[in-house]
C-alpha cells in the first residue's frame, strides 16, 4: 500500500512502505502550497525539469532531509554543485531505486533554471512504487508517443497536466488520457496562477465522458493506492 498527496501544482509526496517520494516540491512562494519546505522530507526528490515552479525547493528540502535529487543530467549537476546529493538519468533510460523504479519519459517544454542556465531536456517521469505504476508527465504538450509509455508500462495512476497556457490544456489533456489509457486520471498544474486558472471540473466531465476514471484531489489530500 502506498500514499499519494497532492501538494498543489505540480508537486506531489509519494510515501511507501519504507521511502518517502518527493515529485517537483515547489511550496515556497507558491501561493496553493499549504506546507512549507521545512515541514517536507524526503528521501528522494524527482525534479521533471529546471523551471522554478517544478525545481522549487528540491535543494532545501534534499539537504535537509539528506536525500537524493533525481533528475536529468543537466539538473543533478547544477544541484550537486550546491551541495545535494543527486542521481543523473535521462529521457528513455530507468534505473532501480529503493522505493522502486523510475523512467524518464519525453515532455514537450523548456527547461531553463531560473537564472537562464541550461537544464538540459524537460521530462515526465513513469514511477513504479509498491506495485502501481505513477505517470507525471511533468509540463508538457500533448505528443501522440504517449500512447507507447502507456504501452510499455500500463498505467495505475495518470497525473497530467490540463492548465493550458503554458502546458496541454483540457481538450488536449482528455487526449491525453485516451492515448495513455491510465486506470484512474489526476489533473494538476492548474489554478496556482491566473494564466492556469482553469475549471477543473470541465476536465472531470470530459474524461467521464470518454468512460475513464478520474479524481480531483484538493492540496493537502492522500490517495491510497
Ligand atoms: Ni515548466
Ligand atoms: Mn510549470
Amino acid at each position: 500500500m502506498g500514499k499519494l498527496t497532492y501538494l498543489s501544482h505540480s508537486a506531489w509526496l509519494i510515501e511507501s512502505g519504507k521511502h518517502t517520494i518527493a515529485i517537483d516540491p515547489f511550496l515556497e512562494g507558491n501561493p496553493m502550497a499549504a506546507l512549507k519546505p521545512a515541514n517536507v522530507k524526503a528521501d528522494f526528490i524527482v525534479v521533471t525539469h529546471a523551471h522554478g515552479d517544478h525545481l522549487g525547493d528540491a535543494i532545501p528540502i534534499a539537504k535537509a532531509s539528506n536525500g537524493t535529487i533525481i533528475s536529468n543530467f543537466e539538473i543533478v549537476n547544477y544541484v550537486t554543485a550546491q551541495g545535494a546529493k543527486g542521481h543523473p538519468m535521462h529521457i528513455g533510460g530507468a534505473h532501480e531505486f529503493p522505493f522502486g523504479k523510475v523512467k524518464l519519459t519525453p515532455a514537450w517544454h523548456g527547461s531553463s533554471f531560473p537564472d537562464g542556465s541550461y537544464g538540459g531536456t524537460p521530462a515526465g517521469v513513469v514511477l513504479s512504487v509498491e506495485g502501481k505504476n505513477i505517470y507525471h508527465t511533468g509540463d508538457t504538450g500533448l505528443f501522440s508517443d504517449m500512447r507507447l509509455i502507456g504501452e510499455m508500462t500500463p498505467i495505475d495512476i495518470f497525473l497530467v497536466n490540463i492548465g493550458d497556457n503554458f502546458t496541454m490544456g483540457i481538450d488536449d489533456a482528455v487526449k491525453a488520457v485516451e492515448f495513455v489509457q491510465p486506470k484512474l486520471t489526476i489533473p494538476m498544474h492548474y489554478k496556482t496562477f491566473d494564466v492556469i486558472d482553469v475549471n477543473p471540473q470541465e476536465f472531470v466531465s470530459k474524461v467521464k465522458a470518454k468512460g475513464f476514471e478520474v479524481k480531483l484531489l484538493e492540496v493537502g489530500e492522500t490517495l491510497e493506492f
